[in-house]
């Protein structure tokens, strides 16, 4: 048999002990769910959050797909990962962080406690931030960022984290897009060694168009010489200790805002999408328990950035919502060497390790007998996020790091699902590799058609989810038409309107869910997503530039590497070298995205086929990136003998 046809049984002492112990135990909640959704959803509201007033009605239908979950409860969301453990988990370790040069620190619940009021006095009081105002935070992977997240929750302020790798002009719209009042940031952070700097991306920034921002807050970090601007700039360091450490939590509705976090679509400029505080809260902390399993006394680690969802969800209010102790990491997982993550899970004694297939591959790549030097038998849950994950990298996952012994959850979901949607469970799924298996307990995912029948045994479709959930996105900021279309505007079921994933999945003769990546025009760049139309956009700003497309092209290491095919303004243009020009572009890129969405590869071509019509057709780029011979009908382009000389270009 091979080896991704294998069932992998979970560890019977595992199921005995965990949450949900085998199948039936599944099918029991998904049974419930199915005959009584909105009783099955109010009953564990009730059981997990810790109300200030109950919730008058489970959901809301009336105005969909702008769907309200538990309205009329009230509740904070600080006081559900911080203030309610007090009672038995004051001095058990909430955050164990360690820096990118081995600095450690513990921070206790009560610490915790501490640290998020006196921040949230700070904001309240100092800087005038009220209920329902935007602060963006620009930070790196420290502490603070986590206590920045939980004061604005507290005092009932809407975060937007900018992921710290996005350059000044990504900031910029971000702020500008929310209207942000305040922006939290740090002098600095360190990177392999070396401190980097944040401050001065900040303060380009807010060079233009940021009138809203009145006041930056800064960790000083890295001590590094930066400039303060008199009346604007303040230093963390220098006033927290001047705040007082009770801070009463704000009640918050169930359906006002809690977040924002942007994100990559198909078309436009990235999509302010908006969470909620009840049910984001509520399946962040379930999920946390059903995926994990994480015990009181385990340590868990997460090995994602606060600037993306997995941070925000698996680093912050997810593991501190059950009482769990997180562990939050500044550097990266290749130095000082590849065996950097090992060392740690051996140190700290780590019980459940969530990363992306990228990082696997990597670590497999620069360290592949690194694991068998560090102890990792206290490891019982391995998880995977963002991407795809190849056989090769589940097959080391499993024997080297989880040493056969611990299942892998490969969690599929996204920014706008808030947390997990269709993983295994580590005490009761059969685990087939690199396959997401299953929906969890009361989500009603189905691969369809465009028509909305579902597709047959082995038949690729559309992921869908056919019902809301707690923690779905609820709209876009200030954008409610585009998330309607951008979400709802594309499958219908028995005539109604239901959320469309953007990915594409198949669903084998078992009933088993394997994602095969989006289908629409984004890109997984090591599990970071990013929209072909805002790199397009970015290129079009050099002077040259006439016209540009952009696909993804399937990359060992990073899952996806980006590929741009430009046609100059004029073909004479002399550039000298196309080095010198693929350099300037990705310049480009750099200032107006980040060097994340640096391409890989550029290839200056004559034409883009066409069609009639004006379409670009992706799908022939796609297949000459990969190399692939091209199985399109062309004679419809505007241009059919265009794709040849496309195809002597990238071989050339
Ligand atoms: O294409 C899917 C891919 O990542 C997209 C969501 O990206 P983002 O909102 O940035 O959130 C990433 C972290 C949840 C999805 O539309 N994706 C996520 N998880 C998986 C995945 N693809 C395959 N397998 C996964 N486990």
């Amino acid at each position: 048999m091979s080896e991704t046809k294998k069932l992998y049984y979970p560890d019977r002492a595992f199921s005995k002990k965990a949450r949900i112990k085998n199948m039936c135990e599944y099918e029991d909640l998904m049974k419930w769910a199915k005959e009584d959704y909105e009783g099955y959803w109010g009953y564990w509201a009730n059981e997990k959050i810790d109300w200030f007033e109950p919730y008058s009605k489970v959901l809301d239908e009336s105005n969909a797909p702008f769907y309200k979950w538990f309205t009329g409860g009230k509740l904070n969301v600080s006081h559900q990962c911080i203030d309610r453990h007090l009672r038995l988990r004051k001095n058990k370790a909430a955050i164990i962080f360690e820096g990118d040069r081995g600095d450690k620190q513990t921070i206790t619940y009560l610490e915790l406690y501490r640290n998020v009021n006196r921040f949230a006095n700070l904001l309240k009081n100092r800087f005038d931030v009220k209920k329902g105002d935007r602060i963006v935070l620009y930070m790196p992977m420290i502490p603070e960022a986590a206590y920045a997240m939980l004061a604005c929750a507290r005092i009932g302020a809407i975060h937007s984290v900018v992921f710290g790798g996005f350059s000044s002009e990504a900031l910029r719209s971000r702020i500008i897009d929310a209207e942000a009042k305040v922006v939290i940031t740090a002098d600095g952070a360190f990177r392999k060694g070396k401190p980097y700097m944040l401050k001065p991306v900040v303060d380009t920034a807010l060079e233009e168009g940021c009138e809203c921002v009145e006041k930056v807050l800064v960790v000083q970090r890295n001590h590094e010489d930066i400039v303060w601007i008199e009346g604007r700039d303040y230093s963390y360091n220098e006033l927290i200790a001047l705040e007082d450490d009770e801070c009463a939590p704000e009640r918050m509705d169930s359906e006002d805002p809690l977040f924002l976090l942007y994100t990559s679509g198909s078309t436009g400029k990235p999509k302010g999408v908006q969470h909620s505080q009840a049910g984001y809260i509520l399946w962040a902390q379930m999920t946390m328990e059903w995926t994990f399993d994480v015990k009181e006394n385990d340590t868990y680690w997460c090995t994602a950035d606060i600037g993306w969802i997995t941070g925000h969800t698996y680093i912050v209010y997810g593991p501190l919502s059950m009482g769990a102790t997180t562990v939050m990491f500044e550097g990266v997982p290749t130095y000082p060497d590849a065996g950097r993550a090992w060392k740690m899970i051996e140190e700290y004694k780590i019980n459940q390790f969530y990363t992306a297939p990228t990082a696997i591959r990597v670590l497999h790549k620069t360290g592949e007998h690194e694991p068998e030097k560090y102890d990792l038998s206290s490891l019982k849950v391995l998880g995977t996020v963002g991407e795809p994950i190849d056989p090769p990298a589940w097959k080391w996952y499993y024997e080297k790091i989880g040493g056969r012994r611990c299942p892998i959850v490969d969690t599929w979901w996204q920014t706008e699902t808030g947390g997990h949607m269709i993983n295994p469970l580590p005490g009761a799924t059969p685990i087939k590799p690199a396959c997401a298996t299953f929906p969890l307990p009361g989500i009603m995912a189905e691969v369809l058609k465009r028509d909305g029948t579902p597709v047959s045994a082995g038949e690729q479709g559309l992921l869908c989810i056919t019902k809301p959930w707690p923690s779905m996105i609820r709209t876009i900021w200030q954008d409610p038409e585009r998330f309607k279309k951008s979400y709802f505007g594309e499958i219908e079921k028995d005539g109604k309107p239901i959320y469309f994933s953007g990915d594409g999945a198949i669903v084998d003769e078992d009933g088993y869910i394997t994602i095969t990546g989006r289908v629409d025009d984004v890109i997984n760049i090591s599990g970071h997503r990013m929209g072909t139309a805002e790199i397009e956009s970015a290129i079009k700003k050099h002077p040259h530039v006439a016209e540009v497309a952009v696909v993804g092209k399937p990359d060992p290491i990073k899952g996806e590497s980006i590929f741009a095919y430009i046609v100059l303004k004029n073909a004479d243009d002399t550039f000298g070298e196309e080095a010198e020009l693929v350099k300037e572009i990705n310049e480009v890129i750099a200032k107006e995205i980040g060097n994340i969405a640096k391409c890989d590869t550029i290839k200056i071509v004559p034409g883009l086929p066409k069609t009639r019509s004006g379409k670009v057709m992706r799908r022939i780029l796609r297949a000459i990136a990969k190399g692939e011979e091209i199985k399109q009908d062309i004679s419809t382009l505007e241009d059919p003998g265009v794709v040849a000389k496309i195809e002597a270009c990238v071989k050339g």
